[in-house]
């Protein structure tokens, strides 16, 4: 007898899993759609606010229903006092992601919520994510600086405010316009890492908390969400660098990637990353910092040593821009990564609702997928187990 042998889908790529309707992406045209709408289309015209609504409802709001949203999410952004209080006792080496790993499941308690939940406490729940994750992301960097946290300010929107918590100071509205158009462009993106451990999570029927945790984790590693931190590393690194070029073809020649480059499903370009790459030459061009054209060497660069791999389709991805944007804006390293998350948290909490409330026709499943095992195998029976001291 022979141990079954399975048909193999490394990183199921290409595997279809889920029914969902709520974001598509073409990666040969390099087209992202939410909910039926372009991206470029919601960056140019829409707010992060309308995009949340646009992804949890299926439809854009009205008038009158964003405001109420937005109202809704302004009402949410306080943290329960315990949060302050723990916070303030974790060691102030945390890195941003890891804190925030740590505080949902703590808004999980504050919350005290039972198993059977309907669509209507899950919104809810939803709105409590979006208000608090950037709370939270602001209150740590001031606590580990030893600084009070500030209070969320009513009259600020949402990126506005998250700014004023981070930084102390209003933002320019310019720039808080520009952050907005950030989260939008982050907002969602199908069966990413990320949120394909929220849906399988909570396809056991777990808390829309435990969904987004563990979100939260799959975005943090540095082949996902914590690219943007490593690029910024790289453009500091090569700040003082005097030959880009060599520099680049030196990492490619020891088998090291370059950060911010290729993608699983983009193979002709990244849509988030060339809408980011005019926000970013505008900030260089405005502040007369040298970011964007650094970042522009290195993609220059890097380029040029694939073309002559004949490798077409590693481009720049979302990451690569983001983190010259941000670093422009004056976010810190770390805090790069927590803005994706808070930003996609309204794609995770929509794909968990999906997962959660499918129609018959999708209906949802635990997801259980199979490994082919290729350890130690001795037939059916097992291997003949022999006590310690018989072991050779
Ligand atoms: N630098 C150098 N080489 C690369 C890079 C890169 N950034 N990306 C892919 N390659 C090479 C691989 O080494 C591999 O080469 P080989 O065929 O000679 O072995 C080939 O391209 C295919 O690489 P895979 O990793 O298999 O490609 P895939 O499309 O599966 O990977 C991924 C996508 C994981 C994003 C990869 O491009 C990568 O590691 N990029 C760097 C990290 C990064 O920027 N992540 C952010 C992605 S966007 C996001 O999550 C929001």
């Amino acid at each position: 007898m022979s141990k079954e042998v399975h048909v193999k889908n490394i990183g199921l790529r290409g595997v279809t899993v889920a029914d969902s309707a709520i974001s598509f992406i073409d990666g040969e045209q390099g087209v992202l759609i939410y909910r039926g709408y372009r991206i470029e289309d919601l960056a140019d015209h829409s707010t992060f606010m309308e995009t949340a609504y646009l992804l949890l409802h299926g439809s854009l709001p009205t008038r009158e229903e964003v405001a109420g949203f937005s109202e809704q999410v302004r009402a949410a952004r306080e943290l329960p006092d315990f949060l302050y209080a723990c916070m303030k006792r974790w060691p102030v080496t945390a890195h941003p992601m890891d804190v925030l790993q740590a505080a949902v499941p703590l808004l999980a308690m504050a919350d005290g919520q039972g198993e059977a939940l309907d669509r209507d406490r899950y919104l809810a729940n939803s709105i409590g994510l979006i208000a608090k994750l950037p709370t939270i992301t602001a209150a740590w960097h001031r606590i580990r600086h030893g600084q009070e946290p500030l209070a969320p300010d009513d009259s600020l929107d949402h990126a506005a405010n998250f700014l004023w918590m981070l930084q102390g100071e209003k933002p320019h509205p310019e720039t808080a316009h520009d952050l907005d158009v950030c989260l939008i462009l982050h907002a969602d993106h199908t069966f990413n890492a990320s949120t394909f451990a929220a849906r399988e999570v909570v396809s056991t029927r777990a808390s829309i908390y435990a969904g987004v945790t563990a979100a939260l984790g799959a975005l943090s590693g540095s082949l996902h969400g914590g690219a943007n931190t490593r690029v910024m590393q790289m453009l500091l690194e090569l700040e003082d660098e005097d030959d880009v070029a060599a520099w680049v073809h030196a990492r490619l020649a020891q088998g090291k990637k370059v950060m911010g480059f290729g993608h699983a499903i983009y193979k002709t370009g990244d849509p988030r990353a060339a809408y980011l790459k005019k926000m970013g030459k505008r900030l260089g061009d405005h502040s007369g910092q040298n970011w964007f054209t650094l970042s522009q060497q290195v993609e220059d660069a890097t380029l040029a040593e694939f073309r002559a791999k004949g490798k077409t389709t590693i481009l720049p991805n979302v990451d690569f821009m983001s983190a010259p944007v941000y670093h422009m804006m004056g976010i810190p390293l770390d805090v790069m990564t927590p803005i994706f998350a808070f930003s996609r948290v309204a794609g995770w909490c929509s794909h968990i609702i999906e997962e959660q409330f499918a129609d018959a026709q999708g209906k949802p499943a635990l997801y259980r997928p199979k490994a082919e095992y290729v350890g130690e195998y001795c037939g059916l029976m097992g291997c003949e187990y022999s006590p310690p001291e018989e072991r050779g």
